[in-house]
């Protein structure tokens, strides 16, 4: 990497180290991704994935190794988690919203506590997301009153009224019925267009193809391969990313 490139790291990981207990989940993790790019992540269930996000923005927290976003060390003691993580936004499986708040609230709430926006700033913020969105229509409405996908795109708009230079998706689609998932990948598709960098967990193959700059493969706590789409994806090199994709893309290997 170019010295004037390595300024638009958002992400720097090396040598990534986490267990549970005696179960030794992330082995040696060296990662990272520039402004602008959509790295998709793939792998068995087990291998890793979710604790690999959610050390990024320390919702666990790594054993060793190191952690920059956008240059801070997260991992640090002494460093300001709630001002790194402010950075960033995390869209899950299950949406997280709050039941007992309308869409509007939903996506007003962390700005105010959090960022100490005033009410008609936050407001003003929430809207223009969830018109992003696609919801405009729904701001009144509790979560409860709305589709599963319709609630996974409030949960990327409250992400984004945060207004985060990083977007961490933890398959956000797997919850949904397969006629819900399209409209969620279209929002997503859209970010990424637009120019936002996110690091997605997903098992959706033919999206990763088709958005993602880079795909990596995870097994068993480390990345296995990675490169381009077509690549990874298209002409896997390695024999587990084969044994896996055939797997995933051949419904009659299926265990
Ligand atoms: N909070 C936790 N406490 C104990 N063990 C955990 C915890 N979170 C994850 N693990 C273990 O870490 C390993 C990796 O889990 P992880 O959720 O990161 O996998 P994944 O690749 O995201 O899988 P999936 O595709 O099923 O979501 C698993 O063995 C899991 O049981
Ligand atoms: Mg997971």
């Amino acid at each position: 990497m170019s010295a004037a490139s390595t300024t638009d790291v958002v992400v720097d990981v090396t040598d990534l180290h986490k267990s549970f207990g005696d179960n030794h989940v992330l082995r040696g993790i060296d990662f990272s991704v520039r402004k602008g790019e959509v790295v998709c992540v793939i792998g068995a269930s087990g291998s890793g994935k979710s604790t690999f996000l959610r050390c990024i923005n320390l919702l666990e927290q790594p054993e060793s190794g190191t952690v920059l976003v956008r240059g801070t060390d997260v991992t640090d003691r002494d460093c300001d988690i709630d001002g790194a993580r402010r950075h960033i936004g995390m869209v899950f499986q299950q949406f997280n919203l709050f039941p007992h708040k309308r869409v509007l609230a939903n996506c007003t709430i962390a700005q105010e506590t959090v960022l100490r926006r005033k009410s008609a700033e936050a407001e003003r913020i929430a809207r223009e997301n969830l018109d992003r969105v696609g919801l405009t229509e729904k701001v009144d409405q509790y979560p409860s009153q709305l589709s599963g996908g319709q609630q996974q795109r409030v949960a990327i708009a409250r992400a984004l009224s945060m207004e985060p230079q990083l977007m961490l998706f933890d398959e956000p689609t797997s919850a949904l019925d397969p006629e819900l998932v399209g409209e969620v990948l279209a929002v997503m598709r859209r970010l990424a267009e637009e120019g936002m960098t996110m690091i997605v967990v997903t098992h959706e193959m033919a999206f990763a193809r088709e958005v993602a700059d880079r795909v990596v493969f995870m097994d068993g706590g480390v990345i296995v391969e990675q490169g381009p789409p077509d690549q990874v994806i298209g002409d896997p090199q390695q024999e587990r990313t084969r044994e896996f994709l055939r797997r995933v893309l051949d419904p009659t290997h299926a265990d």
